[in-house]
């Protein structure tokens, strides 16, 4: 699989709430190339899985299992801890297939991490999208709210997460409250942000000084929106743990040993 990581990265640790952002492909795999992420742990913080084309199969230690395909969105708490595998459909591994998606970590405050693993999903027909009355820019609404229409996915802290498509000679205004850390990830296209053009796998962070931000494009663009409340709170993580502090990481670490994370099936 080709991996794009926006961040971590060297030079950016996390963009608080937000501790990683993977772009998954595009991809086409040949027959028996597909491969994924079997069994591992999470906890104390979010995996929020959007599948552009293909399809994903999970499957974890809550009994929970199904398959996400493209324009479906799996937003999975693991508070205080899972077991899940991550797999390309099997219809994929076996006989190849184009994947494309996103997996973005969204950080639980303290008061959620050890909260009950909870899953979201929802099917792309289950999305709310937005368009504007120009026709130009759609929006679909995984987190937050766009163009007057409100998302349906419940989050533990303020987020934002649109997904915009702009036509040729699109504008656009998004609100952002001051109070969010903020940034697009161009999928596709070019889009202009004031004087600063941003291409395909650009990461822009907005300025944290103004309510919204604008951009135009001339031949049309392709790019997520994504946002939200600092925690404020120290972060210590190790691989698949995302705690607080040292001694809880220690403790994730004998707790996923010892197996009071479950197991799948
Ligand atoms: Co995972």
């Amino acid at each position: 699989m080709i991996v794009t990581r926006p961040f971590p990265t060297a030079r950016l640790d996390h963009l608080d709430p937000f501790l990683l952002l993977d772009r998954m492909g595009p991809v086409t795999h040949g027959p028996g190339e597909a491969k994924g992420a079997p069994d591992h742990p999470h906890r104390g913080f979010e995996t929020v899985t959007y599948i552009l084309d293909g399809a994903i199969e999970h499957e974890d230690s809550q009994g929970n299992h199904g398959s996400i395909g493209p324009g479906d969105v799996q937003w999975m708490t693991a508070g205080s801890g899972v077991i899940h595998s991550e797999m390309p459909a099997e219809g994929i591994r076996r006989d190849g297939g184009r994947l494309h998606g996103f997996q973005l970590w969204v950080n639980l405050p303290s008061r959620d991490k050890m909260m009950k693993p909870r899953y979201q999903e929802l099917h792309a027909a289950e999305i709310p999208t937005a368009t504007s009355a120009d026709g130009k820019v759609t929006v679909t609404v995984i987190a937050g709210e766009s163009l007057g229409t409100r998302a349906t996915i419940d989050t533990r802290t303020p987020i934002m997460y649109l997904h915009v498509r702009l036509a040729a000679g699109a504008r656009f205004t998004q609100a952002i409250p001051e109070t969010y850390n903020a940034f697009a990830f161009i999928v596709s296209g070019q889009a202009a942000f004031g004087d600063r053009l941003a291409r395909e796998n650009d990461m822009i962070i907005f300025d944290r000084d103004g309510d919204e931000v604008a951009m135009t494009t001339e031949n049309g663009a392709e790019l997520l929106l994504i946002g939200g409340v600092p925690l404020s709170e120290p972060v210590a993580r190790y691989g698949p743990f995302v705690m607080n502090t040292v001694g809880e990481i220690r403790q994730a670490m004998i707790d996923y040993q010892s197996g009071h994370f479950g197991e799948i099936g």
